[in-house]
């Protein structure tokens, strides 16, 4: 149908002025689903502008009343999660179940902000200066935090509400203004987590949430004079947004290659039911997801099968039925994954089951046997196909997991903690899981990758600093 959702700014839901608009394919039916307004920059320049104005008002509302406003959305969005998840089901094909917990979830990352909010934001430093040689007890500096301005939020289609609020909660709550750029796979969903906001009353100009194509808007939101901060998640354009944004700080969370070490010891129906949770869940499109499997020659036969009878009892189909396999994202995603899979089939690999494809549905596949020359050993597809290497030490895991240009998580499996601890110390990756695969959760827990994978460090209390500066006020006695 021709209905265009509209853009959110200055507290209002507008039509862009460029009468043009962007569709969203669904990736099951592969037609179009929905349509979102193509923003023009004169409408980016807007949204800055009150952005920076409403920020003024806001820092100085109290924090209590900030956190307040948290708790209010926090409620609003989880009475919506229905018709909320249903649009993740759509854009993205996310398994209805999923789906919602995925707008709970957020629901709990903003009350949860709030609550870390009064607490951290409240809390500062006092020093005195005859700690410092040559000095007496005469400077008595304040050290307290204060927002840094407007921030940008970039999420990615994967988790397009809750990696936005991840954002946009610690944002707030320290007394920035928050521009929201949702991926357009995913921004419907995302318009209707900005209307909980909306419906919350937060000040008009405070929030806003502009679409349109990355190609006419990207450049000019990520290089903006107005914006004092980014946050972004997704692939390979953080890097591009890092090297042409100001001097303003950045947070980034790009992809991973998490490795799963198992060792000899390891209890293997722990680690096969690990392996299909983290190598599949939602088709294997989570950074976190596992993406290499590093298994003791030993015990490889055993893990293998393990996994492969699972893996044949994952439900594949559409979303809508709750199915563990879903269409992949794009054509173009899938057309990926399908590359990487027929690479490591020619140079040899074994495909423990049948590669099969019906449009964006890949089914799932174990590819055992990878050879480092693969390059699926080393490449993310972001798909529900996952290499196994087998391995003749655990030092050769690690040198495979530290040969990475990703270094997100890890995890190692074994019943040996002392093993598990230097391997996890060896291991050159921002988290390790032991005896576990790897999550960015739960929302509280520092997040952050190593070498292409990020910059900075999320979770609720490092992203509510990161988006503060401090400030001193130094008493100068007579
Ligand atoms: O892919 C996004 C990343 O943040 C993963 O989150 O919760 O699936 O570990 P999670």
């Amino acid at each position: 149908n021709g209905h265009v959702y509209k853009y959110y700014s200055q507290g209002e839901w507008k039509n862009s002025s460029s009468g043009k608009s962007v569709d969203i394919v669904n990736p099951t039916t592969r037609k179009n689903q929905y349509k979102v307004q193509a923003c023009t920059q004169d409408e980016v320049n807007e949204v800055l502008e009150s952005a920076k104005s409403a920020q003024k008002v806001w820092a100085k509302t109290p924090l209590w009343k900030r956190a307040e406003m948290l708790h209010k959305v926090a409620a609003i969005l989880k009475e919506n999660k229905d018709p909320i998840a249903e649009c993740l089901v759509k854009e993205v094909a996310k398994p209805a179940k999923d789906a919602v917990t995925e707008v709970v979830r957020s629901g709990d990352l903003l009350s949860y902000t709030a609550e870390e909010g009064v607490r951290v934001l409240a809390e500062g430093t006092f020093l005195t200066s005859d700690s410092f040689p040559g000095n007496e007890r005469s400077k008595y500096c304040m050290v307290s935090k204060i927002p840094l301005g407007v921030v940008l939020a970039i999420p990615p289609f994967n988790y397009p509400v809750n990696l936005a609020v991840s954002k946009m909660g610690p944002a707030l709550i320290a007394g920035n203004a928050l521009v929201l750029k949702p991926p357009t796979q995913g921004a419907i969903a995302a318009l209707h987590m900005v209307h909980c906001f909306h419906l919350a009353g937060f000040p008009k100009g405070l929030i806003s949430c502009i679409t349109g194509k990355g190609s006419e808007i990207g450049d000019f939101l990520t290089t903006h004079p107005a914006v004092n901060c980014i946050s972004f998640t997704g692939g390979d354009t953080g890097i591009e947004i890092s090297k042409k944004a100001g001097m303003i700080p950045l947070q980034m969370e790009l992809g991973g290659k998490d490795a799963c070490i198992v060792l000899e010891d390891a209890d293997l129906d722990l680690v096969a039911s690990n392996i299909v949770k983290g190598g599949f869940s939602y088709s294997g499109q989570r950074c976190t997801a596992v993406k290499v499997v590093l298994v003791m020659e030993s015990v490889a036969d055993a893990l293998v099968k393990k996994v492969n009878a699972m893996v044949s009892k994952l439900k594949v189909g559409n979303p809508e039925d709750d199915c563990d396999i879903t269409p992949v994202v794009s054509e173009t995603s899938a057309n990926f994954i399908e590359e990487l899979t027929m690479d490591a089939k020619q140079k040899g690999a074994t495909l423990c089951q049948e590669y099969k494809r019906e449009g964006n549905l890949i089914w799932p596949l174990l590819l055992d046997n990878v050879k480092p020359d693969m390059r699926i050993a080393w490449e993310e597809p972001f798909g529900p196909v996952l290499p196994v290497i087998r391995i003749k030490s655990a030092e050769e895991g690690i040198r495979h997991c530290n040969g990475s240009i990703y270094g997100l998580q890890g995890c190692v499996f074994t019943r040996d903690i002392n093993k598990a601890i230097l391997i996890s110390d060896a291991m050159e990756t921002g988290t390790v899981q032991i005896n576990s695969a790897p999550a960015r959760g739960p929302d509280h827990f520092p997040f952050q990758g190593l070498r292409d994978s990020g910059i900075g460090s999320q979770g609720i209390t490092n992203t509510i600093s990161m988006m503060t500066k401090n400030k001193s006020i130094v008493v100068n006695l007579p």
